[in-house]
């Protein structure tokens, strides 16, 4: 009989509670203990411990944010915070542990028990909106805040509509892209900022250029997408005054920013962000709980064995934690190079 824990991590995301639903019983069909850590990290260090019963989890899936909570915890960055936190589990016989997060964290507790002697096996998934890991198709909560997202725009336009207005959207995403991106896409956004593709200095003659051009054709309101993280050439943040400030002296149009902040992390998941939490706590539950190597062969210690799960097309693949959290980092690192503005 092992001990399973589960916690949250980093910002919550709609679906975590469908992929905590998914490990409790998973974990209890299975006839082994599971236990809830609340407030993420936090919580592990503190020794907020529960053991979950089949109950605790009934109802949970269509819930978003986190039902066990979540934090961003800043001494689990320090080797006593981990220690700690290694501690607090190895009283309570927990040697298995699943952390749905952004994934900046995990990854260095078994290290931090590993050279205490101890061993502890490891599973991630990956809960963020942003949809910033490079080896996951999908992370839970990404296609919950498109949906937050176009709701608020197909909104916006309206208004923007009768006014003859133009409307800056500040979405989320930090250093990544995708939730402007595809936002833009969708709601056929006249003109997009996203980090991954930095705008040139001439970039106030290319959106007025184009808002011009729309107009021209007869459209009486315009959405610009400005994506978080965005630099111009020296570095520096680009944010909705000065997008604002543009278009207005340039093309004397009557222009209003919308930040939709943390409204995108809120409200109920979607069906696909519920399913994708579900299958992902399910796979974690099993990779954890493997006692045969890739090739058959009997699996001995935790060695090795830090796995996040990943949706590739319509399978969940196990990759090497470490592989994922280096990738994640370098695409950051790239991404807000000599960004000032940013905490990379
Ligand atoms: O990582 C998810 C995210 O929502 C980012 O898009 C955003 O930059 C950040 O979290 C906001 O964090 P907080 O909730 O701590 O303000």
């Amino acid at each position: 009989n092992h001990g399973v824990g589960v916690l949250t991590s980093g910002g919550d995301s709609q679906g975590m509670n469908s992929a905590v639903r998914a490990v409790v019983r998973e974990t209890l069909r299975q006839g082994h203990r599971c236990y809830l850590i609340r407030e993420g990290f936090t919580g592990l260090i503190t020794g907020k411990i529960e053991l979950a019963t089949w109950a605790h989890v009934a109802r949970t899936a269509h819930i978003g944010g986190s039902i066990i909570g979540t934090s961003r915890c800043d001494e689990f960055r320090t080797s006593d915070g981990r220690k700690k936190a290694g501690k607090n589990l190895f009283a309570k016989r927990i040697f298995h542990l699943i952390v749905i997060e952004e994934l900046f964290a995990a990854g260095v507790i078994t290290e931090e028990v590993a050279n205490e002697g101890r061993e502890l096996r490891l599973a991630g998934i990956v809960g963020s909106i942003d949809n910033d890991c490079i080896e996951s198709d999908k992370s839970i909560g990404s296609d919950t805040a498109l949906h937050r997202i176009c709701e608020a725009i197909d909104g916006l336009v309206m208004t923007a509509q009768s006014h003859q207005r133009v409307f800056v959207v500040e979405v989320m995403g930090r250093h990544c892209g995708y939730l402007a991106l595809t936002a833009a896409i969708a709601v056929e956004a006249d003109y997009v900022f996203y980090p991954e593709m930095p705008p040139d200095d001439n970039w106030p003659e290319q959106l007025c250029h184009q808002l011009d051009s729309v107009r021209k054709f007869g459209k009486r309101q315009n959405v610009i997408i400005l994506g978080e993280g965005v630099v111009n050439s020296k570095g520096v943040k680009i944010d909705g005054k000065k997008v604002k400030e543009e278009v207005e002296t340039r093309l004397q149009l009557e222009v209003r920013i919308a930040t939709l902040g943390h409204l995108q992390r809120g409200g109920a998941p979607t069906f696909l962000d519920r399913l994708l939490g579900l299958r992902m706590g399910y796979e974690a539950v099993q990779e954890i709980l493997r006692t045969e190597d890739e090739d058959g062969s009997p699996l001995i210690g935790a060695k090795n064995v830090a796995k996040v799960m990943c949706l590739r097309g319509h399978n969940i693949e196990r990759n090497d934690m470490s592989r994922v959290i280096r990738q994640i980092e370098t695409a950051n690192e790239e991404t807000c190079n000599g960004s000032s503005d940013l905490a990379c």
